[in-house]
């Protein structure tokens, strides 16, 4: 049976289901945010530890405002409304990306994670204007400024997800096979799945069937 350490999501499919049901996209971010919750309790319930959830990619800006808005709206009341409690549940929020939002978002970012610094049951990282090209440039460019060798510890130590074991599984619900810029150095052997559900339809039995077969799945890493 494999150990299961750290589970990253792309959660995508909230805009179709909220077109399906009600002709408005928001309406699916808003019940993805209950997928999200339920995910984070299952993740707790599975003693995973790292929990690594795509939100907001770098490539997002393009949206039009009232959609993005809306979706930093939802994740500052999210914010404010439920840090308490992931902090009693000893849980770890840490955001993964570059915070430019407004004042108010980049200042309840930075609070949430100091809050919750020390904990130490499950991490959340939450990709928030996140893009891997980025990151891995970034990276670069700090061993070229430091004058340090470039080689593969070296480098993921100025990645995001620095001490961070690379996801063993990658779910990307909403019926679409791709990476959209998500963790492409660290999902390299990566157990990937793809989910037919959209977002706010997948739920926790979907994510238990999931880690059912991720555990018996034979890993090779280029061994036999
Ligand atoms: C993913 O759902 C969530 C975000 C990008 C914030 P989408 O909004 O991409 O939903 P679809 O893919 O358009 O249905
Ligand atoms: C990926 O979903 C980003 C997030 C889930 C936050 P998108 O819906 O933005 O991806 P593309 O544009 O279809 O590749
Ligand atoms: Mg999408």
């Amino acid at each position: 049976m494999n150990p299961l350490k750290h589970v990253a999501i792309i959660m995508d499919g909230n805009g179709r289901w909220g077109l399906k049901k009600k002709k408005n996209r928001n309406l699916g971010h808003k019940e993805g945010l209950k997928t999200v919750e339920k995910i984070i309790q299952e993740s707790v319930k599975n003693k995973i530890k790292f929990l690594t959830l795509y939100a907001f990619s770098t490539e997002n800006w393009k949206r039009p405002k009232n959609e993005i808005n809306y979706l930093f709206n939802l994740l500052e009341t999210f914010l404010e409304n439920k840090i308490n409690q992931l902090n009693k549940q000893n849980i770890k929020f840490k955001v993964i990306g570059i915070k430019n939002f407004s004042k108010k978002l980049n200042k309840l970012l930075i609070q949430s994670e100091k809050k919750t610094y020390k904990n130490t049951s499950l991490q959340i990282n939450l990709a928030l204007n996140y893009g891997s090209k980025i990151e891995i440039l970034n990276a670069f460019k700090k061993l070229k400024k430091k004058n340090e060798l470039i080689n593969e510890k070296n480098l993921t130590n100025y990645l995001y997800t620095k001490n961070i074991p690379d996801p063993d599984i990658l779910i990307r619900t909403g019926n679409t096979k791709r990476l959209s810029n998500f963790l492409l150095w660290q999902l390299a052997y990566s157990e990937i799945f793809f989910e037919k559900k959209l977002w706010p339809e997948f739920n926790e039995n979907d994510f238990k069937k999931i880690i059912f077969k991720f555990k018996k799945i034979k890993r090779n890493y280029g061994s036999i």
